[in-house]
C-alpha cells in the first residue's frame, strides 16, 4: 500500500503496516520525515504520482483535505482505479466534495476518522470510523484493520468525519471544561492534583447519564421531575459569577449560561436539561 503524509499519525500507520508484512510506499512533502520508516523498510517515492502508481490502496494522513488537493492536484492517470483512504481531519461537507473530485479522476474515496492518538495506532484500543462505498470498504477492510478496529458508518462520505467531529466536539469541550474547573479551584490555592479525583468522579457520573439523555433526546421526552432547566440554569449563573469574581476567562461558562438563558426564554424552564437540545438545534 501507499501512505502519503508522515506526521506522527502517518508514521505510526506505516510502522504498523510494515510490522504486519505489508510492502509500503510512502511520500511526504518534507522528505526527511520519511527517514525512520524507510529505515524500517518502506519505499520512498520521488513524487506523489509515483506514490499513487505504486499501490491500489492509497492512504492519506494529512492536516486537512486541502492538503490532498495540493498533493494530488497534478496527479491524473495514476489515480484511475485507485482507492484513496483519507484519514485526515476535516468537515463532512469537504469529505463529500473530495469524493466527487476523486471520482472525476477515476478514483474511489473512503473517508476515515482515527479516534486514538498516534501512539495507540495498531493496538487493541484503536478504532477508526469509515464511510464511503460499502463494497470498497469490505474489499480493503483486512488491511485497514491493521490501523485499528474499523467502524463503518455508512455510504455517505460525510459520516466518518461527522462522527469524528462529534466525538472531538465532546472531547475538546470537556477537556477545556476540566482546565477551566482546575483554574477555578486554583484561585483559592488548591492544586489541580487535589482536584483531579473529584473531576474523574464527575466525568464518570456524566458518562453514566449519557444513555438516558440519549433516550430522552430520541423520544423527545424531557420530564423535569428529577431536575429542571430552571434549577440547573441557576447553577450555570453561579458558575459564571464565580468565574468572573475569580478573574478568570469566562467564555466557556458564559456560553453554557447563554444556552440555559435561551432555553428558559423558550419556555423550557420546567423541562429536564436534555430539552435544551432544541435550543442548540435552532441557533
Ligand atoms: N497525531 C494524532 O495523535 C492524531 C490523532 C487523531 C487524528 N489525527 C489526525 O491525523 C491527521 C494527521 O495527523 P498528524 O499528527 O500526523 O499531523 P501533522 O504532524 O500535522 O502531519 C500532517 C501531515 O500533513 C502534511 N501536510 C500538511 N499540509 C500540507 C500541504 N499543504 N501540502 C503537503 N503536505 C501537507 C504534512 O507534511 P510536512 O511533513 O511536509 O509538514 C504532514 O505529513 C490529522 O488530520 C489529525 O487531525 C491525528
Amino acid at each position: 500500500m501507499t501512505v502519503i503524509g508522515l506526521g506522527p499519525m502517518g508514521q505510526a500507520m506505516v510502522r504498523t503496516f510494515l510490522d504486519h508484512g505489508h510492502p509500503t510506499t510512502v511520500w511526504n512533502r518534507t522528505a526527511a520525515r520519511a527517514d525512520d520508516v524507510v529505515a524500517r523498510g518502506a519505499v520512498l517515492a520521488a513524487t506523489p504520482a509515483e506514490a499513487v502508481a505504486a499501490s491500489e490502496l492509497v492512504v492519506l494522513s494529512l492536516t486537512d483535505f486541502a492538503a490532498m488537493y495540493e498533493i494530488l492536484g497534478d496527479v491524473h492517470d495514476e489515480l484511475k482505479g485507485r482507492v484513496v483512504v483519507n484519514l485526515s481531519s476535516d468537515t463532512p461537507e469537504r469529505s463529500r466534495e473530495a469524493a466527487e473530485w476523486l471520482a472525476e479522476r477515476g478514483a474511489e474515496l473512503l473517508v476515515g476518522g482515527i479516534m486514538v492518538p498516534a501512539v495507540l495506532v495498531g493496538t487493541e484500543a484503536a478504532f477508526v470510523f469509515y464511510s464511503g462505498p460499502r463494497a470498497v470498504f469490505d474489499a480493503h477492510e483486512p488491511a485497514l484493520r491493521r490501523i485499528g478496529r474499523p467502524d463503518y458508518r455508512g455510504t455517505d462520505h460525510g459520516l466518518a468525519q461527522l462522527y469524528y467531529q462529534a466525538l472531538l466536539d465532546l472531547f475538546l469541550t470537556t477537556h477545556v471544561a476540566f482546565l477551566h474547573a482546575a483554574a477555578l479551584v486554583g484561585t483559592a490555592g488548591e492544586s489541580a492534583t487535589t482536584f483531579a479525583p473529584y473531576a474523574v468522579q464527575n466525568l464518570e457520573l456524566l458518562a453514566q447519564l449519557v444513555p438516558a439523555e440519549a433516550a430522552a433526546i430520541d423520544a423527545d421526552d424531557h420530564p423535569g421531575d428529577q431536575g429542571t432547566v430552571a434549577m440547573m440554569g441557576a447553577t450555570a449563573e453561579h458558575v459564571l459569577a464565580a468565574t468572573r469574581s475569580a478573574g478568570l476567562a469566562d467564555g466557556l461558562p458564559a456560553a453554557v449560561h447563554e444556552i440555559y438563558r435561551r432555553a428558559i426564554a423558550a419556555g423550557l424552564a420546567t423541562s429536564a436539561a436534555s430539552s435544551m437540545i432544541d435550543v442548540i438545534r435552532t441557533p
